[in-house]
């Protein structure tokens, strides 16, 4: 082979089935976006292991990242009436989330005009016709604007708006409120990119919050994020012969995402690893239906695993929901499609992987982060949005399994989140920085480049 005919770096992909060729089996047409690719080599050196370790990087995220970043704090039925608000709190800053009497949502600091005090004390839900500090008893309308100031008399140099509630950017997509510290960030649209186009084939905002449990990692909040960006850890992680042809997008310096197909794999596709634990004799259709869950039904001639697992949920939430799936894919019903959206978002449109993750520093430690799951279920046409349950709260030292509502997903997020503690430790004696796939943890580095621009050009938060 001549040097002209060598790979570029960023071209090898493992072998086997790819996902297009899953979705080309698929019983009904795949949403257009599913279909794309978009791939570019990024580079390939190291990442400063300083980045996850050191206080003086996270500072620099604390003052340039946060108040810079789009972030949704809460989904809409958080506020479903006028008075309802939510407090959504990031790293040192707090945000005051309020539904007003005409339906729109504003934002405002949680913070005291006064002299300083923060004014909702719990991160959640609150119910609140205006707002009161604890303090001096200043008060607010429910849109910012004073009520009243107690002894008026000596505040003469409160006038007009001087005093009302700092206001906060705050944008709605998909069933979910965003909010931008940063007055003058562009628009959410434009970090949205092809995520606005594709997720009108998965309206999120007719879904409902089924499960939201809220949990503390023992790590930095990008390494616990990396560990859900790429497919390469299942053969290890959680011993799965499944993951290697996952198909990686990086749409642009905001958005990417993997497409990971479930009941379609070929052994072929494990050559490339070493270990003959993985090497397995292929699965027969039959085999893959059972694994699947499925153990009790006979294929007939044609059927492949995909399709009737696909099916079977189909008639599951029909039955179950009321919800009509029959013109959705069978790569939507099935597959983890895992979109993300700088610097710490998930969004999975899928319909049994369907959750949204949002990974946040836990105030000020560097070792340790929030890590918030939100499992969606479509909702019946035209039906309400019921209340949102209550986060459930898991220390680091819980097992997910301790939140039962997140049914056959909590074992994995134990087996996802075990290795973090290990990945804290060891990055701190590592004498060479983080190593990164071409391909499959492509992501991981676009998130880095991205993150580099905003320390770089970012607005401190005053
Ligand atoms: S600090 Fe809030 S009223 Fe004085
Ligand atoms: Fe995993």
């Amino acid at each position: 082979m001549t040097a002209s005919h060598a790979p570029r770096p960023g071209d090898a992909r493992a072998q086997g089935p790819t996902v297009a060729d899953a979705l080309q089996q698929d019983s009904r047409s795949v949403p257009e976006a599913l279909l794309e690719q978009c791939y570019a080599f990024l580079g390939d050196e190291d990442l400063p292991v300083e980045r996850y370790i050191s206080r003086e990087f996270f500072q620099r995220e604390i003052e340039y990242l946060w108040p810079n970043a789009w972030q949704w704090a809460c989904r809409e039925e958080h506020v479903p009436d006028a008075g309802d608000s939510y407090v959504y709190d990031i790293g040192p800053y707090s945000v005051l989330i309020a539904r007003m009497e005409d339906g729109s949502v504003k934002a405002f600091l949680n913070v005291c005009t006064h002299r300083g005090t923060r004014l909702v004390d719990a991160e959640g839900c609150t119910y609140t016709q205006g707002l009161t500090c604890p303090f001096h008893g200043w008060s607010w309308h429910l849109d910012g604007s004073v009520r009243n100031i107690p002894g008026q008399w000596d505040f003469p140099h409160t006038v007009g708006d001087s005093h009302r509630l700092a206001d906060v950017r705050c944008e709605r997509w998909g069933g979910f409120i965003f909010i931008n510290l940063d007055p003058e960030a562009r628009p959410l649209e434009d970090y949205l990119g092809v995520m606005k186009e594709h997720f009108q084939q998965f309206p999120l905002e007719q879904r409902r919050i089924r499960a939201h449990v809220q949990k503390l990692l023992p790590a930095n909040w990008k390494t616990a994020q990396e560990a859900f960006m790429e497919a390469y850890h299942n053969f290890e992680t959680h011993d799965s012969p499944h993951g290697a042809n996952a198909q990686y997008d990086v749409f642009s310096e905001y958005v990417s995402r993997f497409i990971h197909t479930i009941g379609s794999y070929s052994t072929a596709a494990l050559s490339d690893y070493p270990g003959d634990k993985w090497r397995k004799p292929p699965m027969t259709e039959q085999e893959i239906l059972a694994g699947l869950s499925m153990d009790d039904r006979e294929l007939g001639a044609g059927e492949t695993a995909r399709q009737v697992a696909a099916q079977a949920l189909r008639e599951q939430f029909r039955e179950q929901l009321g919800v009509d799936l029959d013109h959705c894919s069978d790569s939507l019903m099935l597959d983890s499609i895992e979109y993300h959206l700088f610097p710490n978002m998930f969004f999975f449109p899928g319909i049994m992987i369907p959750m949204v993750y949002r990974f946040r520093p836990n105030g000020d430690d560097i070792d340790s982060c929030i890590f918030d799951v939100l499992v969606l279920e479509p909702l019946p046409e035209g039906a309400d949005h019921p209340e949102p349950p209550e986060p459930t709260q898991l220390g680091i030292e819980q097992s997910y399994t301790e939140a039962p509502e997140l049914g056959w997903l909590a074992p994995v997020y134990d087996e996802d989140t075990g290795n973090l503690d290990l990945l804290t430790r060891g990055l701190k004696t590592s004498r060479k920085g983080v190593t990164l796939g071409n391909y499959q943890e492509a992501r991981i580095r676009r998130v880095h480049l991205t993150l580099e621009q905003f320390m770089a050009r970012g607005k401190a938060f005053r």
